[in-house]
Parts: structure tokens; C-alpha cells; sequence
């Protein structure tokens, strides 16, 4: 009898203390922001998709490149989660800035010590996570300083406006960003 009246309150707060353990451990998962593990399937994607198309050929890569990054960022922004792709140097107008990522991306463009990701608080409840972008050597084939004729000439079809050529290994790119709402 008096073993029940003990264990029945000890039941409860058993449940409460292990929801409290684990809602901190779920939201933080440890040191690293939310935003990176966001943006990690994202990264993956595009870049599957380009080494997919650079399998093809250069020319076809930008056709692979031009259809496929739109569509793996709109399939991964749902749930109140928005990823894309951003620059300071566009090549897709379409790809710019949403207005919270512009002074990060500035700061990235003014000193390459501010490289670092970043993580904003937005209003509603929400929070941003901003990661530069550098230049690796594959990239060079569509934004390096000497464009195949081929390549330039079909970037130059899809894209008039074209800022994204002329960047050398280590430059700043651009950024990734996401946003969403910020875990309680
Ligand atoms: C096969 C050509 C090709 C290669 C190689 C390539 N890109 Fe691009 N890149 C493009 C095209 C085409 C777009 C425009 C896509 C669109 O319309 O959204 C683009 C857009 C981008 C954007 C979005 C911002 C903007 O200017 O529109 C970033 C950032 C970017 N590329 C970074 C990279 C990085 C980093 C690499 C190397 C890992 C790379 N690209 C390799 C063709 C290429």
C-alpha cells in the first residue's frame, strides 16, 4: 500500500524529467548550430548534381546546374525551412540575397578574417544561418578567369547578366543560407 502511494507520483516525474533532458539535446544537438545540419543534405545535393553533370560534360553541367540547384533548394524548403544560394557576384538574378543575408555577405566581402558562419535572430520567432562560399578548382570551369569558348558562349545564352565569371581558387563565391524557426 505504501509502496503504490511512492511509485505513483514517481511515474510523472520520471517523463517530465526525461522531456526536459531531451528537449534541450534534440533543439541544440550539442555545440553545432541547427542551420549547418540544414544546409549539409542541401550542400550534398548540389553537389551530386554537378559532378552528375560534369560526367556529361561542362556545357551539359550547366544545364544540369541551371534546372537541378532550383529544385533541390524548393524540395528542402517545407516545414516553415527556407535554403538557398546566394552572391555578391550573381549569375541568377533570380538567387539574390534575401534581405537579412545581405549584411553578412558584405561583411564576408569586406574582410576575409569575417568568414566565419553565422547565425542571425530573425522576428516570428525564426533564426538564419549564413556560410561563405569559396571558390574550389572545379569551379573554375563556369566561374573562373578563362572560360572553354564553348561553355562561355552557353552561359552567356542563359544568362546576359552574367556577374559569375572571373574568380579565381579561394575567393568568396557567395554564401549559403537557411532559415527556419527557431526549435523551443
Ligand atoms: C558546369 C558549370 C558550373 C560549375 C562547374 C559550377 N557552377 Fe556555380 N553556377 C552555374 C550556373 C549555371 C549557375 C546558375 C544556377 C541557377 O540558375 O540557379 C550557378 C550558380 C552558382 C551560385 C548561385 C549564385 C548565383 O550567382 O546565381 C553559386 C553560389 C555557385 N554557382 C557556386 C559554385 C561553386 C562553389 C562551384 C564549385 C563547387 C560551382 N558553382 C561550380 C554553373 C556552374
Amino acid at each position: 500500500m505504501q509502496r503504490s502511494m511512492t511509485r505513483q507520483p514517481t511515474l510523472p516525474l520520471f517523463l517530465l524529467a526525461f522531456s526536459l533532458s531531451c528537449g534541450p539535446a534534440v533543439a541544440g544537438s550539442g555545440a553545432e548550430p541547427r542551420g549547418s545540419d540544414i544546409l549539409a543534405p542541401y550542400k550534398r545535393e548540389l553537389q551530386q548534381a554537378l559532378r552528375a553533370g560534369m560526367e556529361q560534360g561542362v556545357v551539359e553541367a550547366i544545364g544540369a546546374c541551371r534546372v537541378k540547384a532550383p529544385d533541390i533548394a524548393a524540395a528542402l524548403s517545407r516545414d516553415g525551412v527556407r535554403v538557398g544560394r546566394a552572391s555578391h557576384r550573381l549569375r541568377n538574378p533570380a538567387n539574390a540575397a534575401p534581405g537579412w543575408v545581405e549584411p553578412v555577405l558584405a561583411e564576408y566581402v569586406a574582410s576575409t578574417a569575417e568568414r566565419t558562419p553565422r547565425r542571425v535572430a530573425l522576428p516570428d520567432g525564426r533564426e538564419g544561418y549564413v556560410e561563405p562560399i569559396l571558390l574550389q578548382p572545379l569551379c573554375t570551369a563556369c566561374h573562373g578567369t578563362a572560360l572553354a569558348a564553348p561553355v562561355a558562349a552557353r552561359i552567356n545564352e542563359l544568362y546576359p547578366g552574367d556577374h559569375a565569371v572571373g574568380f579565381e581558387v579561394g575567393d568568396l563565391r557567395g554564401v549559403f543560407w537557411a532559415e527556419y524557426p527557431v526549435a523551443q
